[in-house]
């Protein structure tokens, strides 16, 4: 099986993008622990990034089929009916995941057009979420196999 990890704009420059907030792990950093994740489990990964909300609905489309997404829509989060569309259209099993905890943070980041859509969400614990989403589509994976 195949997990898709889709990023949304500006996470590109973490590492240097505030880092009060989001610490000085970059999105390499990220990947490189997400293969290491994928690989414990026996299951191939494509990561991606994109700062255009129309290429994130295509990698989205392309996450048919697989075992889920793992999706840090960014800003896009709090704004993207399209994004929320893109994952009910093609039925695939997403993870929210954010760096931080929004909640914690401004208003206008407490409402998400993907939590509705989501299996599941995670934030507030920086990179590790990733990690921890991959876990749980993995071992979901295991228990609808068993
Ligand atoms: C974020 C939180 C969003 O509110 C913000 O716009 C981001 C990053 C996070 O990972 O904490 O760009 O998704």
């Amino acid at each position: 099986g195949t997990i898709h990890v889709v990023n949304g704009p500006n996470l590109n420059l973490l590492g240097t993008r505030e880092p009060a907030i989001y610490g000085r792990t970059t999105l390499a950093d990220i990947e490189a622990m997400c293969r290491a994740a994928c690989e414990r489990h026996g299951i191939s990964l494509v990561f991606g990034q994109s700062n255009h909300e129309g290429e994130m609905v295509e990698m989205i489309h392309r996450a048919s089929g697989s075992l889920g997404v793992v999706l840090n829509a960014a800003a896009y989060t709090h704004t993207s009916v399209a994004l929320a569309d893109a994952i009910k259209a093609v039925g695939v099993t997403a993870i929210e995941v954010h760096l931080s905890n929004v909640f914690a943070r401004e208003a206008f980041r407490h409402h998400s057009y993907i939590s509705s859509v989501a299996r599941g969400v995670i934030c507030g614990f920086g990179a590790q979420g990733y990690r921890f989403a991959i876990d749980a589509l993995a071992e979901s994976r295991a228990t609808t196999a068993a």
